[in-house]
């Protein structure tokens, strides 16, 4: 009995999990800046939608848009694994010579899953073949989701799968990557869910002034490092977002670190300034999705299912 209690426990610790929360509360609290400073009229937006499901968690109470961004996560872990797919894209890394003759795309991946939450999240008013009750949780529901998923596609580890000698059948993002333990990181996909290691403490939601405002002290660090002027790429389509990760993950990632090791000092210093990097990116176009679907005075709302943002 124990043992298939650990099998299950081991079950769900192998499935690539996502930033460790703080990496996605991060993420939504550059977005909640963001917003609160140029478009607060869609936060507030965001924060009505979020009523819908907010009975359904303990997470939540007085930051929701930025606490709710560890949800998916959360409720993969209680057992709703139809979206445990979604989180990622496993684009295979053939590295090390070696190559797979037979490998074929997941359709249901993180970029797909987000453009469906972006679609249907745009759409207003929304089909009301009944009620009011589905419309709400059905919001609730996909914008929980959307913001994680913003937060997982930045996370390099989620854009990849290596294939090598070893890993024929690819190594999930690195999640079979070993490493010598540290702070609690037992692999390479763990370490950068960590923010490689800067943040491997997560702190208990809901939040409380202490820790809410460990968020907006770093989240404004890491926008002063990272301004929104030092991307050049942030309206890129969905569809591309993922071959940032891909890069990162192939040039650097998986560079200059070793199975079974610690990770060197100077590894950890770039790795952090890299994934603190996508974390700014990813808050910012977060912020910048919701303006798209909701600020109806911005430009690009009318056509927004054109080839601009959606591809
Ligand atoms: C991800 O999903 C999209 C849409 O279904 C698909 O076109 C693409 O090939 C998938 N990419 C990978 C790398 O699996
Ligand atoms: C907030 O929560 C943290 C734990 O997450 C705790 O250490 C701290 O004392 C709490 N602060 C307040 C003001 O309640
Ligand atoms: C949209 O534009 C109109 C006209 O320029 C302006 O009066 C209104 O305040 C704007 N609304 C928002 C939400 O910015």
């Amino acid at each position: 009995m124990i043992k298939q209690s650990l099998l299950v426990l081991a079950c769900f610790l192998s499935v690539s999990q996502a930033w460790w929360r703080n990496g996605h509360l991060m993420t939504a609290r550059v977005a909640y800046d963001q917003l609160s400073k140029t478009h607060p009229h869609v936060l507030e937006k965001a924060n009505q939608m979020l009523k819908g499901l907010s009975d359904y968690t303990t997470f939540e109470r007085d930051y929701p848009f930025v606490e709710c961004a560890s949800w998916a996560d959360e409720i993969k872990n209680q057992g709703l694994d139809l979206q445990s797919h979604w989180h990622f894209v496993d684009d295979p890394f053939f590295d090390e010579g070696y190559q797979k003759p037979d490998w074929y795309p997941e359709a249901y991946n993180v970029t797909w899953a987000l453009k469906e939450f972006v679609k249907y999240l745009s759409k207003d008013p929304k089909p009301q073949n009944d009620p009011q009750i589905p419309v709400l949780f059905g919001e609730g529901f996909n914008l929980r989701l959307m913001i994680h998923y913003v937060g997982d596609i930045h996370q390099p580890l989620h854009s990849v799968s290596r294939f090598t000698q070893q890993f024929p059948d690819g190594d999930e993002g690195g999640n079979f990557f070993m490493l010598k333990e540290f702070d609690g990181i037992t692999e390479l996909h763990a370490l950068w869910d960590s923010v490689v290691s800067a943040f491997s403490n997560d702190h208990d939601l809901p939040l409380n002034s202490t820790t809410w405002q460990f968020f907006g002290d770093n989240s404004l660090r890491i926008q002063q490092e990272n301004p929104r002027e030092s991307f050049d790429n942030l309206d890129r389509p969905i569809d591309q977002w993922h071959l940032e990760g891909y890069q990162i993950a192939s040039d650097f990632a998986y560079k200059n670190i070793q199975q079974n090791e610690i990770p060197s000092q100077e590894y950890l210093q770039q790795g952090i300034k890299i994934a603190e990097r996508q974390i700014a990116k990813g808050g910012y176009r977060l912020a910048n999705l919701l303006v798209k679907m909701w600020d109806k005075n911005h430009t690009m709302t009318q056509q927004f299912e054109e080839k601009t943002f959606l591809q």
